[in-house]
């Protein structure tokens, strides 16, 4: 088996999904001030080593996506990010994308950058000790939107970029991320969700990806976040397989979802009631930002006194959405002792 599916399975390994720990800093600003948390280097750099160096969190975390300047950080005790996760059998693995701007000629859609320079780029940070990547393209959902041309130029630099990383020999995490934002139906969440995998692996196609040695982190097929009847977690599941059963060859090792802005015990739910439907052609798993850090980071508020108490939080929820991998979680289990 090459190299690039052995890390792609062991990224989706029974019970274990991916921690996205990789907020820009615009982003990691945002979620700070909502704890009033100043975004200092240093700030920023306590609470990922807090994250990253929670015990037992290696039982359900495959790997960890950093951003640049965390994967050049330390530990309080001088041990670099990338060495401290591989230590416990964590994958590091970075975000290379450098965002998604305004598309030229098309009003409200947006394009991600950062395909200049990006082999060099990549082979420092494998160096520096990644061993996957991800790239998150994003499209709105309007009455119109998204356009054609805004999927196919996305699909188009997310397969240059997946190409680039099979060269460098690093997993690509293919992320084509259709916000949920708006009051639009399930249905046409699924249309649109259809519209834009196909798009996306027509380009890989194209571009000879080879796909065993990639995941794709999609958004799940959900209701708008405003519409007045949202779709409950098993119509959820059926929506969200049959658009991957669809769009998503089976060579693909596994479908790691992103969380949105779901809530934490929605994001659990919804992945916990398509494993139940399982077995699926891919592994189906995790690779969440705020559903895993949520309850951390309010726990945490800067304070070094909180950060047991935040461990035990990031803890809880591994744990759940372990469960959820297997279609064993309950709701009750949210109130089981949390043991860390
Ligand atoms: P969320 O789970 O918070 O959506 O973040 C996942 C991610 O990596 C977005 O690019």
């Amino acid at each position: 088996m090459d190299k690039l599916h052995e890390t792609a399975l062991a990224l989706v390994a029974e019970g274990k999904g991916i921690l996205a720990a990789d907020e820009s800093e615009g982003t990691i600003k945002k979620r700070f001030d909502s704890i009033g948390v100043e975004s200092s280097e240093n700030n920023r750099r306590a609470y990922r080593e807090l994250l990253f160096a929670t015990e037992g969190a290696e039982d359900y975390i495959s790997g960890v996506i950093l951003f640049d300047e965390t994967i050049r950080q330390s530990a309080e005790d001088g041990t670099p990010f990338p060495e401290l996760l591989s230590s416990k059998g964590i994958i590091p693995g970075i975000k290379v994308d450098k965002g998604a701007k305004p598309l030229a000629n098309a009003e409200g859609e947006t394009i991600t950058e950062g395909l200049d320079g990006l082999r060099e780029r990549l082979a420092e940070y494998r160096e520096l000790g990644a061993r996957f990547a991800k790239w998150r393209a994003t499209y709105t959902i309007t009455d119109d939107l998204p356009s054609d041309y805004a999927i196919w130029t996305n699909a188009h630099a997310l397969a240059r970029y997946a190409a680039l990383c099979e060269e460098a020999e690093l997993v690509p995490i293919v992320e084509p991320e259709v916000l949920m934002d708006g009051s639009h139906s399930i249905e046409r969440s699924f249309i649109v969700t259809s519209r834009v995998l196909g798009a996306v692996y027509t380009e890989l196609f194209d571009q000879k990806v080879r796909l065993e040695g990639t995941l794709l982190k999609p958004n799940m097929v959900l209701s708008g976040y405003d519409a007045s009847d949202r779709a409950s977690a098993d119509e959820v599941a059926e929506w969200t397989l049959k658009c991957f059963r669809r769009h998503v060859p089976a060579a693909v090792p596994g479908i790691v979802f992103l969380s949105g802005g779901q809530s934490d015990e929605d994001a659990t739910a919804h992945l916990n009631a398509m494993n139940k439907l399982g077995p699926h052609p891919w592994q189906l798993s995790f690779s969440y930002g705020r559903a895993l850090q949520a309850p951390a980071l309010k726990a945490w508020g800067g304070k070094t006194e909180n950060v047991e108490a935040a461990q035990r939080a990031y803890y809880h929820r591994a744990k759940m959405n372990s469960a959820a991998r297997t279609g064993m979680y309950a709701p009750e289990m949210e109130r089981e002792a949390i043991t860390a």
